[in-house]
């Protein structure tokens, strides 16, 4: 990472918010805290405005495709998603295909979804396929990517059969995932994740299924949709009915690689911009659990109360051990408050979130919309622990959202749809207003939007390649 980190305690005059910091919040937990969660790596990245062209210009966005997009490991699915011997799935982006497929081996590859002979794309949707024959003249391909079949072989003494297998793309996989490259000159997928896979330990996503997966085409280029999701402090307009119990204006920003940032803000306490002084143990409960959608079905809110000899936190915690438990059948009674409660957001740059924790994780995916600078697709995971006894249930297919539905219209968010609805209605504003600028640049909060510079740091870095 460029510049110099500060691991343990924030660098001096990095100004941060006069609240409570998160360190300090971590340090009233009722249980021990992972040492992960008291990591802080804090550079100093200045405050140099940014141009909104990066935003906004077509010839930008092209060259970020052969710079970004052809270079950058990405999540293309979940192993569980593939789990059979011709399993495969359809990872798209920049006007690119994959097709993801299970071998029989259990290892996983990905091909180009794209005839050798006239360039038909060989599927449409994913499946499960012994071969892959194209629709258009009946070029076929066994399910490891080599060639099969040519009904007219002597017109094509060119391209003997030896010469026609798929090409491929890197493959890796952590926690779950499945991760592709189209670069074969990239680096290890391991290089760019760490310290994820340290971090993740004790989470464990691999463990876990998917029980949301919802997906909607955002009318903003895929930065403005992406950071819209690396800082806490919107929700003092965004998201008014959370302040009550969301730490937001005092969250944690760490740079901890050069792909990989995380903010964490704490939750059942409330925000520095509302008066604590108003607001009831009683009050966080019930503004938290109506609303952060994290579990499937939350208990209710306005039946409990906080007992005197407690913190609303300390409170929340609890339940979410107990509710959880009943569900899955894991002991959570070790688990401390903030991996029970807190949003712990991770990014993988350039285009992934992966919340940390033991509650219900949210998993985020940005991609642009074939060759639009201007349409994102904006989707919605939320991983489970696996039940402890009983089958694995499978994971659940994607929710497309059509342009003239809401998040509203996918009822399994829960109340996690009203929080997606707030923040998906700020970005075809937020691109309009970007396009419309006189200025030309934006303005980053040196601390608390300390990962949206990082994210541009990255930018410039591939940007700049050759
Ligand atoms: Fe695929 Fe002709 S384009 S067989």
């Amino acid at each position: 990472m460029d510049g110099a980190g500060v691991v343990g305690q924030a660098r001096k005059g990095v100004e941060r918010s006069p609240g409570l910091t998160y360190q300090e919040i971590l340090d009233m937990d009722t249980r021990p805290v992972p040492d992960v969660l008291r990591e802080q790596v804090v550079p100093d990245l200045g405050t140099a405005p940014v141009p909104i062209s990066r935003y906004t210009d077509p010839a930008f966005f092209r060259e970020e495709i052969s710079k970004i997009w052809m270079r950058v490991w990405q999540n293309a699915c979940r192993e569980e998603d593939i789990p059979n011997p011709g399993d495969f799935q359809i990872y798209d982006v920049v006007g690119k295909s994959l097709l993801i497929v299970r071998q029989k081996d259990g290892s996983i590859k990905a091909f180009a979804n794209s005839c050798l002979h006239r360039g038909r794309k060989l599927a449409t949707s994913g499946g499960c396929k012994e071969k892959f024959r194209c629709m258009y003249h009946g070029w076929t391909w066994n399910n490891d990517g080599s060639f099969y079949e040519n009904p007219m072989p002597w017109d094509f003494p060119q391209a003997p059969p030896e010469t026609l297998s798929l090409p491929e793309a890197k493959v890796g996989t952590w926690g779950g995932f499945v991760f592709v490259n189209f670069d074969p000159d990239a680096p290890s997928l391991e290089s760019v994740l760490d310290p994820l896979p340290r971090h993740f330990e004790r989470w464990r996503l691999e463990d876990c299924v998917k029980t949301l997966h919802v997906a909607k085409v955002i009318p903003a280029n895929w930065k403005a949709v992406s950071e819209a999701f690396m800082e806490s402090h919107h929700s003092i307009t965004t998201h008014p009915q959370i302040l009550p119990y969301l730490a937001d204006e005092n969250s944690q920003y760490d740079i901890l690689s050069d792909h990989i940032t995380r903010h964490i803000s704490a939750s059942g306490v409330p925000s520095p911009f509302v008066d604590a002084s108003k607001i009831t143990p009683d009050d966080i409960i019930e503004a938290m659990f109506g609303t952060s959608g994290r579990t499937d079905a939350g208990p209710n809110a306005g039946a409990m109360k906080v007992p005197n000899n407690t913190t609303a936190r300390a409170f929340a915690a609890d339940v979410f051990r107990q509710t959880l438990s009943a569900e899955d059948g894991h002991d959570y009674s070790d688990k401390s408050d903030a991996e029970m409660l807190d949003p712990i957001l991770y990014n993988v740059f350039p285009n992934m979130s992966f919340w940390a924790g033991f509650a219900p994780n949210l998993i985020y995916r940005w991609r642009p919309v074939g060759l639009s600078h201007e349409h994102t697709l904006m989707e919605v995971m939320r991983l489970r622990r696996a039940p402890k006894n009983g089958p694995r249930p499978p994971p659940v297919p994607m929710h497309f959202l059509s342009d003239s539905e809401s998040w509203r219209d996918a009822p399994e968010m829960g109340g996690l749809s009203d929080i997606f609805e707030q923040d998906m209605a700020n970005l075809p504003y937020v691109q309009e207003g970007m396009n419309a600028s006189l200025s030309g640049v934006l303005h980053f909060g040196r601390y608390s939007e300390m990962r949206i510079r990082q994210h541009h740091v990255m930018l410039e870095r591939y940007m700049s390649r050759d």
